[in-house]
């Protein structure tokens, strides 16, 4: 059986900020759940995670059935860390320790590690900056010695690009016993996980060393600047990923995807574009530049013109959106439905060939097949206290600046005269009329200055 333990207690005092450090988001998640997604990925039978520093936030933030919290009341280091859920692991288990600021470790990389845990198996990688990392030292022979941190390191160690990732696995029984063991005469008085290495090593047990050869294997957050380093890192490997899969990017460095982007064919993307949730792009659609998509399903065919915002929202094939168009939730525009600029949707269907095409307000609405909504609409579905439906049925034409006081139903054909304000249903085909009558004064006098008196 497979139980995975996630380090999540440090506060993450280098990242300057009062968010506990796993709980800061990389592609709009927080780092822990990347780690929880993957330790999913292995079907581990219990994920077990260790929270001190704000403990009940995070333990809020990983809240599920698999999930096990267990309070590491002071922070005395990684090892101690461990030492507080291993007793909660079956014996037998093969235990693998993640650390929760290194999000973006693959479950490939995780599965070869925990294949090799026969003994106990560590992951190590080879990275260019390895400033703050634990070094792996290696005897004459190229044979694992022992891992020493930055901060107790020798020049010489120091020069090393060899790193702990912090991932290892073993037997719950024999990791309890190794943890035991360790002490903690370091330069942080703190109790190393990877000194249990050493002392495997020192009891004859083999160490394997699983080199890791993917790029974001090793890469820890304890910054800021390493958290953003990460995200540009991350989010250009989606960009590549999606120009790879046929997406056209106007440029792959602006476009950022913070959750699950799903594209058909010949789908066209704008510069400064960010994806939320869960999205999903028909083929043929084409995204204007700086909008912001979330949660939403876009037909084949769209258009969504620059500067639009949309979260929680259906729209159907050929529609065309923006730009500076607004579609909140509950919106679902149906074929070929028109919403321009300045028009803000909210829990509204509009039918199919339906148009809004500029500043209107459409709220808690049924917007029927191919009716047209004048400029300056307003649907009033709120007195104050509840909301309330307005129905318009097919062909409606809604004249330029009115106010349609819901709850409303305008039947097919209606006809609302500009400048309206609707307070009564309006019957199939009919014209309704609510405005002041235009009177014209003949001979009118237009007021004049007082005469200057000097
Ligand atoms: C650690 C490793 C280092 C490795 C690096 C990889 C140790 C001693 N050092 O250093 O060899 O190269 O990670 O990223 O293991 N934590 C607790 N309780 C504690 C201390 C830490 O839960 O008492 C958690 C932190 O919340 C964090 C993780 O353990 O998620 C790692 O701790 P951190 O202080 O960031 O260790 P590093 O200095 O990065
Ligand atoms: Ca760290």
């Amino acid at each position: 059986m497979l139980e995975v333990i996630v380090l999540a207690a440090g506060q993450g005092s280098r990242m300057r900020s009062n968010l506990p450090k796993v709980l800061h988001p990389i592609a709009g998640r927080p780092l822990i759940q990347h780690v929880l997604d993957v330790s999913r990925d292995l079907n581990a039978a219990r994920i077990h995670v260790v929270v001190g520093h704000e403990a009940e936030a995070v333990e809020s933030a990983v809240a599920a059935p698999d999930v096990i919290c267990h309070l590491q009341r002071e922070q005395c280091g990684t090892g101690h860390a461990v030492q507080q859920a291993i007793h909660a692991c079956e014996p037998t288990s093969t235990v693998l320790v993640l650390f929760g600021d290194v999000p973006l470790i693959s479950a490939e990389t995780l599965r070869r590690v925990v294949d090799a845990a026969d003994g106990v198996a560590m992951l190590s990688a080879k990275i260019s900056e390895p400033a703050g990392y634990g070094r792996v030292i290696r005897d004459d022979l190229g044979a694992f010695d022992s891992v020493v941190e930055h901060r107790d390191a020798t020049v010489e160690q120091l020069a090393l690009h060899e790193v702990n990732t912090g991932v290892l696995a073993a037997s719950a029984a024999a990791l309890a016993g190794w943890l035991d063991r360790v002490k903690n005469d370091n330069a942080q008085g703190e109790y190393y996980l990877p000194d249990v290495l050493t002392l495997a090593r020192q009891e004859g047990v083999l160490v394997n060393v699983i080199e890791s050869g993917r790029p974001f294997d090793a890469l820890g957050v304890n910054t800021p600047e390493q958290l953003e380093a990460l995200e540009r890192l991350y989010q250009r490997s989606l960009a590549e990923m999606l120009l790879h899969a046929g997406v056209s990017l106007a440029d792959r460095a602006r476009l950022d995807i913070r959750g699950r982007l799903q594209c058909g064919e010949n789908v066209r993307i704008d510069v400064n574009v960010i994806f939320e949730g869960d999205v999903v792009l028909g083929d043929g659609v084409f995204i204007g530049a700086n909008s912001v998509i979330a949660n939403a399903e876009i037909g084949s065919g769209v258009k969504i013109h620059p500067f639009t915002h949309i979260d929680g929202a259906v729209v159907g094939a050929g529609a065309e959106v923006g730009p500076y168009a607004r579609l909140r939730p509950g919106t679902v525009l149906d074929d070929g439905a028109k919403i321009g600029n300045f028009v803000e949707v909210k829990n509204t269907h509009v039918g199919a060939r339906a148009k809004a095409n500029h500043l209107a307000y459409l709220g808690d609405a049924e917007i029927g097949t191919g009716s047209n909504i004048g400029a300056g609409t307003i649907t009033c579905n709120y007195d104050g206290a509840n909301k309330h439906r307005t129905t318009l049925g097919k062909g409606v034409f809604v004249g330029s600046n009115s106010t349609l006081v819901a709850p409303l139903t305008i039947g097919d054909g209606g006809f609302i005269a500009a400048g309206s304000t609707i307070t009564d249903d309006v019957k199939n085909n009919e014209l309704a009329v609510a405005r002041g009558r235009q009177r014209n004064v003949e001979g009118w006098q237009r007021p004049t200055k007082p005469e200057d008196t000097d």
